[in-house]
Parts: structure tokens; sequence; C-alpha cells
């Protein structure tokens, strides 16, 4: 897919909007009373992956006005999702660079500060989820509101991922009303995605976890034509076993995807593509890590949940990955952030990490524990989109990415 890049276009003295997707967990801490000042990041990451772009616009003579959605404000000004901290923490990360913040995203106040920006300096517009037009259904509506943001600027960059599957003012509209390219996160995580869904070195394997089918159900009806073999795990595998009348004894199941589980094990089968179920358990008495606990066989007995894969499960899982050529993950093995149950996860984690080929992972709860098992650097690609991660593996066509091919 040929997105059109900053290479095309001469940005030097002009004015770029970039969309970027600093939409990052806050520490649980912060509350409604929070002063804007005190929110901490809990994980800057989506920042720190937006920077390339930031210095390749500025080493191009640009200056840079940044916008972003954080949360979903329900009124505006909440002061919990006001962007100021993130340009503060920015500034941080870009020591010697000029980054003022404008408490409007439209209007005089960030059309003045716009207007006297200078090449190579920063303007961070307030969220722009504070604007009820910036989501609006109406396309007429996100239109004006984008044709507001656009005036501050001479193009158009995309970077925002994460959020490239919503089709808002700020990820769709502006990308058509000004001279428009992809950022480098965008571009990355594009191409890393379509090499894996078009042309992936096989063997292909994915290993899908977490604990509903109904949320990868689109996913997983994709993978079992293109993945070569796909491991389950996470409270999903119980749906699936119980599809097959394996006795789940208490563990979470869906009862209404039943028989989307069945048919996506037949689907596999069809294809003659591996799809893998947990051969043994880690089980509890309770939903608690201090519940009396067994390793059980591919039977649940009444009374006790699953709450990880076993650990034959794991050591096979952990060869099928090394084996590979492309892994893909997204979803926990278990309830990982319980430590008893966190093992099968992190077998994933490390066996993902000694494969030779390609690895990507993708979903906030894999890449939590990627981060926790201190594996990061070994994986090829992790992804910045949870949302967006999904819809483009689901085969869907994702908005922002639209806008920019046209
Ligand atoms: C995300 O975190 O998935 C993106 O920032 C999109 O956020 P949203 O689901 O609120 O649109």
């Amino acid at each position: 897919m040929a997105l059109p890049s900053l290479d095309q276009f001469d940005v030097a003295v002009k004015k770029v909007l970039l969309r970027v997707d600093f939409n990052v967990p806050l520490d649980k801490a912060v509350d409604a009373t929070t002063a804007p000042q005190t929110v901490r990041i809990a994980d800057d990451a989506r920042i720190v992956k937006s920077l390339p772009t930031i210095e390749q616009l500025i080493a191009k003579g640009a200056a840079i006005i940044i916008m972003s959605h954080l949360g979903r404000p329900e009124k505006k000004g909440d002061p919990k999702l006001s962007l100021k901290p993130i340009a503060e923490h920015l500034a941080k990360l870009l020591p010697g660079t000029r980054i003022d913040f404008a408490s409007e995203a439209i209007g005089p106040i960030p059309e003045g500060l716009a207007a006297n920006l200078k090449p190579g300096e920063i303007l961070v517009l307030e969220n722009i989820r504070y604007y009820a037009e910036e989501t609006a259904k109406d396309e007429k509506v996100r239109n004006e509101f984008a044709k507001k943001l656009c005036k501050l600027a001479d193009f158009y960059c995309n970077d925002a991922f994460g959020a490239a599957h919503r089709a808002h003012a700020s990820i769709y509209e502006c990308a058509k009303l000004l001279p428009s390219f992809a950022g480098l996160l965008l571009k990355r995580e594009i191409e890393v995605l379509e090499k894996i869904m078009t042309n992936p070195a096989r063997p292909f394997v994915a290993v899908i976890g977490g604990s509903k089918v109904s949320s990868k159900l689109a996913v997983l009806e994709n993978l079992v034509v293109k993945a070569d073999a796909i491991l389950i795990g996470g409270a999903m595998a119980y749906t699936f076993l119980k599809s097959r009348l394996i006795d789940v004894g208490n563990s979470m199941i869906e009862k209404e995807f039943l028989s989307n589980a069945f048919q996506i094990v037949d689907k596999a089968a069809f294809n003659k593509h591996e799809l893998l179920l947990p051969e043994d358990h880690i089980v509890a008495s309770e939903f608690s890590e201090n519940a009396k606990i067994k390793t059980v066989k591919r039977f649940i007995p009444d009374g006790f949940m699953g709450m990880d894969i076993g650990p034959k499960t794991a050591d096979h899982y952990a060869k099928v990955i090394k084996n590979a050529k492309t892994v893909l993950w997204n979803g926990p093995m278990g309830v990982f952030e319980m430590k008893k149950f966190s093992a099968g996860t992190f077998a994933v984690a490390k066996a993902m990490a000694k494969v030779k080929g390609s690895t990507v992972v993708g979903g906030g709860d894999s890449i939590y524990a990627l981060k926790q098992s201190g594996l990061e650097d070994k994986m090829t690609h992790v992804s910045t989109g949870g949302g967006a991660t999904l819809e483009y593996l689901e085969g869907k066509k994702l908005p922002g990415v639209q806008a920019l091919l046209k």
C-alpha cells in the first residue's frame, strides 16, 4: 500500500498539522477532581513512538501543530483529560525544542499562536475530543470542524495509527482538505500488518488469547485461512473447549458464542491449518491468587475454573512458536496479572524472543505482559494500536488510511 510520505512534499518554513494518538494510559490514581498538572502518564510509548515523525518534520524545517484526543471526555474542559500534561511531557522528551500549548483547538487562541510559530517549533492543541464536532455522525459537521483545524496549517500529516479506525474529523476529513501524508509510525504499522496479512514468511503462527471469543471473532475468522497455526489461550479457550463438549468446570465461557467457536475450529480444519487448544490447565477454586490451585489435564472438574494454560500446553506452544518465521501475538494466555497464573503468558513472550523471523505484538494486555517480561526489545514490532490493529486484522479498511490514499 503506497501511502503518501513526507519525502513527496516540501514542508520547509511551512506549518504541518500533525494528528498523533497521544491517548496514553494515565495513572489510575487520577480522578475527576485532580488538577491536570498532577496527571501522571502510566505509559508514554505512544508519545515516544511519534518522536521520529516529529523529529523528521523539524529536520525538514517545518513548524508543527500537534492534535490528539485523550480519553472520551463527556464534557468540554474535563480537567483530567487535558492535553496540557502531555504537552509538558513531550517537552521533556524533546529538550531544546520550543513547545507551546493552546488551551483551545480551534478559534483565535490557536490561530494567534500558530501564526507566530517558527520552523522547528511545536504548538500542541487542547484535546480534540473536547469538541463534539470531532466525532459527530454528520459528515458536514465534521467537515466544518476540520476546516477550522486546517486553517492553522499548510499540510496535514497523520501519524495516529491507534486512532486510524475512527472516521473522525481530525483523522478523516482533515486529510481531504490539505496536502496530506502519513507519518513514519503510521507507515510502519501498516507495512508490518500488511506483510503479515498478505505475504507472511511461513510458517506463520498466530497466538490469540484474552477473555472473550466475541471480541476476536472476526480476527479469528480471517486468521484461520491465513495463519498456518493458531494457538488459543486465555479464557476464550474455555468457550472453544466447551463447544467441543469438553468439560470446563466453572470456567468463564460465552454461551452465546459456542457455535461460532465450533465453526472456527471446523474452518481451520477445512483449510488444513492447525488450531491448537490447551491440553492442560492451571485451575483455581475461585478467581483469586489465594484460592486452591492445581494443574489438570484437558478436562476441568466442577468447582474449578481455568486461569492459565498448563505447563504441557505452554511447552507445546513454545515449540510451535520457535519454529515459526512469523508470529503474531494478541491477548494473554491466562490471568497473568496474578503471578500464579502468569507462566503461560510469559512462556509465549520467551518463545517469541527466540524466533528467527518476524514477531509482532498487538493489544494492550499482551503488550503490558511483554513489558513485564522485559523482552519488548526482542520483538520486531510492538503495535501502538488496540482497536485499530484488530480492525486491520479483521480485514476492515481503516478510514485514516483510506483518506490518505484518496
Ligand atoms: C485507542 O486507544 O484505541 C485509540 O486511541 C482510540 O481511542 P477510542 O477507542 O476512544 O477511539
